[in-house]
């Protein structure tokens, strides 16, 4: 089987974990180029990982020795860069958030899947040991029937957030907590529990940096199943980036913390006090372990992508939930900027996309 050949535009902290993943599968895939609108970022990292530096994305999808194209670029590039991956033809990884709206994300899945390229959003959270825990328990009905359920994540961006010209301090850039995190949780949501039926958006500047953007912000509704659901985000906090899941089912309750130890715990009832806890999820590894959480797991998304490409299969994630997350983040900026109104999701529906 004739080898691909990748190459990876915007050269920020997560990508090498792509380009790591990447080298891991050598009988697979080539690193061909890398790319950044930063030259020395491109040529510092192009001589580390042995491949070639470009600092037009355009330039590198044209490249003739690429075939899969890994996109890690500032939330405005998404959509204007997938489309030109997808209008060659060529493999496209996509990170999340697939792009900064909904017919955007939308526009970039359907043209994926008319060109027939494999196609992927590069969303961590399928790959988190945790995360996949939780779902073997719900599935075995560890707890019952979900009537209840919150997540939180907390990260500290206080840096990025008062850096004048960073593209995460303008909504026209693509900036926003809701959409840099909600990807995250409504993605995790939809994969775990289904739709949303209606929800209300709380936006907050708690901190006063001189930018448009909210760094707290809760998303508040219910599920098409019945069950509640809070999620609820700051980038404002004085913790390494982290990230919480409680679900509070019908015969138990699932407690998953990135920062507890253990990592996930099972109540069954009331006087259930100790707990279970679940083992298989290796907190030194993929727990509070400040780095491991977020590298490990976008190194386990990239190689699924690579192993799914060479094996003729769809990758574990399903980038239509992707896709829904970002309609679910529109509809909490709407609630947010109509006095926190209700909004109903009842026609957003997967099937569709
Ligand atoms: N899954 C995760 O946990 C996770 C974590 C971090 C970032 N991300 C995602 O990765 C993407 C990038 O975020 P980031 O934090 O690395 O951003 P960043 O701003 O830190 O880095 C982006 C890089 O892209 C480069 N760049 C900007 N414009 C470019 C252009 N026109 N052509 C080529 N390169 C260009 C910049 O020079 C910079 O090096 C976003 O989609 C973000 O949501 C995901």
């Amino acid at each position: 089987m004739a080898k691909h050949g990748v190459g990876i535009a915007g050269l920020g902290l997560i990508a090498q974990s792509h380009a790591i993943a990447a080298q891991s599968r050598p009988e697979v895939v080539d690193l061909v180029a890398v790319c950044d609108a930063n030259q020395e970022v491109a040529e510092a990292f192009a001589q580390k990982y042995g491949c070639r530096a470009y600092t037009d994305y355009n330039q590198m999808i044209a490249d003739p020795d690429i075939s899969v194209v890994d996109l890690i670029l500032p939330h405005f590039l998404h959509k204007q860069a997938a489309l030109a991956v997808l209008d060659a033809g060529k493999n496209l990884l996509l990170e999340k958030p697939v792009a900064p709206n909904y017919p955007d994300s939308l526009e970039i899945y359907r043209r994926a899947r008319e060109a027939g390229v494999h196609f992927m959003v590069a969303e961590n959270t399928r790959y988190i040991a945790a995360y996949q825990a939780v779902a073997r328990l719900l599935e075995e009905g560890a707890i019952g029937d979900v009537i209840h359920v919150r997540t939180q994540l907390r990260s500290n961006e206080k840096e990025h957030l008062a850096t004048p010209g960073n593209w995460r301090t303008k909504f026209d850039l693509g900036g926003g907590l809701v959409l840099d995190t909600g990807a995250h949780s409504f993605y995790l949501i939809a994969w775990l529990l289904g739709e949303i039926a209606s929800l209300r958006a709380v936006g907050r500047k708690l901190f006063p940096l001189d930018n448009e953007i909210e760094d707290t912000a809760e998303v508040t509704g219910l599920l098409k199943s019945g069950a509640h659901f809070s999620c609820t985000f700051t980038s404002v906090s004085e913790a390494p980036h982290s990230e919480r899941l409680e679900l509070y089912g019908t015969n138990g309750v699932i407690l998953m913390d990135q920062a507890a130890e253990p990592v996930v715990k099972l109540f069954s009832g009331a006087l259930d006090y100790a707990g279970t806890n679940i083992a298989e999820v290796p907190a030194a590894l993929d727990g509070w372990h400040p780095g491991g959480w977020h590298f490990e797991s976008v190194q386990r998304e990239v190689t699924d992508f690579i192993d799914s490409l060479a094996e003729d299969r769809p990758p574990l994630i399903d980038s239509r939930d992707c896709v829904y997350a970002i309609g679910v983040v529109d509809a909490a900026y709407r609630s947010i900027r109509s006095d926190e109104s209700r909004i109903d999701l009842t026609d957003l529906k997967r099937e569709d996309i």
